[in-house]
């Protein structure tokens, strides 16, 4: 059974949306562990829910920052669990070394933006008020970059009259819901 380990520092809709994909057979894997850098984030509460092991990623007290040791001590975890795919779902901390070389290829995210349009924070919003007509969401490997790796599938989201940021963002993460099941499993097919 193919191991995935889901990364996320808020709500977790995305990372439920992997769990009901795999609860209906639309993805032949577990997810082995949960992990988020905030303590209060709503996601570790969907993994509990859904018995599967949910931990928080100590970053020292750190805002932003994804301290190497901590990278390296995630990496160790990651590997003693034999995880075979890392997939990131609303985790606001770059990934860098050792992580990514330790998962090559098998680190995924998705990012609320038909990339390379957009990348970084709100980027719904940045689509809005930049007037694009069309908006969307894109799953990519994951790179040193902020939102530069390989993309591996996107979905379009048109961008109506009269679309607020919480509209249009609301409308992109039901295609994220969408997307991120099938986008892990193609990766999963590329292995
Ligand atoms: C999603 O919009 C995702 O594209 C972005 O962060 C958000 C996470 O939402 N990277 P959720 O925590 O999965 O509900």
């Amino acid at each position: 059974m193919i191991r995935l380990a889901v990364l996320g520092s808020g709500s977790g809709s995305n990372c439920q949306s992997i769990f009901n994909a795999i609860k209906d057979g639309r993805l032949d894997a577990e997810v082995v562990i949960v992990l988020s850098d905030n303590p209060d984030a709503y996601i570790l509460e969907r993994a509990r829910q859904h018995g599967v092991p949910a931990e928080v990623i100590d970053c020292c007290g750190f805002k932003n920052k994804f301290p190497l040791e901590v990278q390296e001590a995630v990496a160790k975890k990651l590997q003693e669990l034999k995880v075979d795919m890392v997939c990131l779902a609303g985790f606001m901390r770059l990934v860098k070394e050792p992580l990514l070389s330790a998962f090559p290829n098998r680190i995924l995210n998705i990012h609320p933006a038909l990339l390379p349009a957009f990348p970084g924070v709100e980027a719904w919003k940045q689509a809005l008020e930049a007037g694009a007509k069309q908006a969307g969401c894109t799953v990519h490997y994951v790179d040193a970059g902020m939102d530069t790796g390989e993309i591996l599938m996107q979905a379009y989201v048109p961008v109506l009259p009269g679309d607020t940021a919480e509209s249009l963002h609301a409308r992109i993460q039901v295609q994220e819901h969408i997307l991120y099941p099938a986008a892990i499993l193609s990766a999963l097919s590329r292995l």
